[in-house]
């Protein structure tokens, strides 16, 4: 445990020493460690206001703001729905539905192998093709229930051939 902790706050210096010590640093190094970590955990809090100057109340609240950035651990692959009016009216709630059967987790959550969590987002900027999600970077569009299933079957079957060393189909 204790390797792991100092494995951890040296990966964290790493990513501070990149950044200038100030507070307009702040946002970048955040989106780094989530992005490193998969979340920004106390510790990391605590480095990075001593780092910048920026007092811990305010860190909170700018990863309160941001739906990127969080404080739990999110899963590898991280599902965000839109909830914003032309996905919300084309049928977010049914995709809403499938999503947490197929995973058997509820939106906020992460699955119990750490492979998805499920979050909501304002627009990704496809409203010409709702309702609509990312999973990591990745954005889908004119989402049905039929095309959820597929693309977390493709998720899985991929995870899948990565763990036993498959090296075909993607
Ligand atoms: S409203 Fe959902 S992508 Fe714009």
């Amino acid at each position: 445990m204790a390797t792991g902790t100092r494995a951890v706050t040296n990966e964290l210096q790493e990513i501070l020493l990149k950044y200038g010590k100030d507070r307009t640093q702040l946002l970048p190094i955040l989106v780094e460690i989530n992005n490193y970590f998969g979340h920004i955990d106390s510790n990391s809090i605590i480095e990075v206001s001593r780092y910048t100057g920026v007092p811990i109340g305010e860190i909170h609240g700018v990863i309160t703001f941001y739906s990127f950035l969080g404080q739990k651990k999110r899963g590898k692959f991280v599902i965000r729905l839109c909830r914003t009016i032309s996905c919300d009216i084309a049928g977010k709630e049914q995709i809403v539905r499938v999503l947490e059967k197929e995973l058997g987790i509820r939106f906020g959550e992460t699955t119990e192998d750490g492979m998805f969590s499920l979050e909501y987002t304002n627009c990704i900027g496809m409203c010409n093709n709702p309702p609509a999600m990312l999973i990591n970077d990745k954005a889908y569009g004119g989402l049905t229930p039929e095309r959820v299933v597929e693309i977390l079957d493709s998720f899985k079957l991929s995870e899948y051939q990565d763990m036993f060393g498959y090296g075909g189909v993607k």
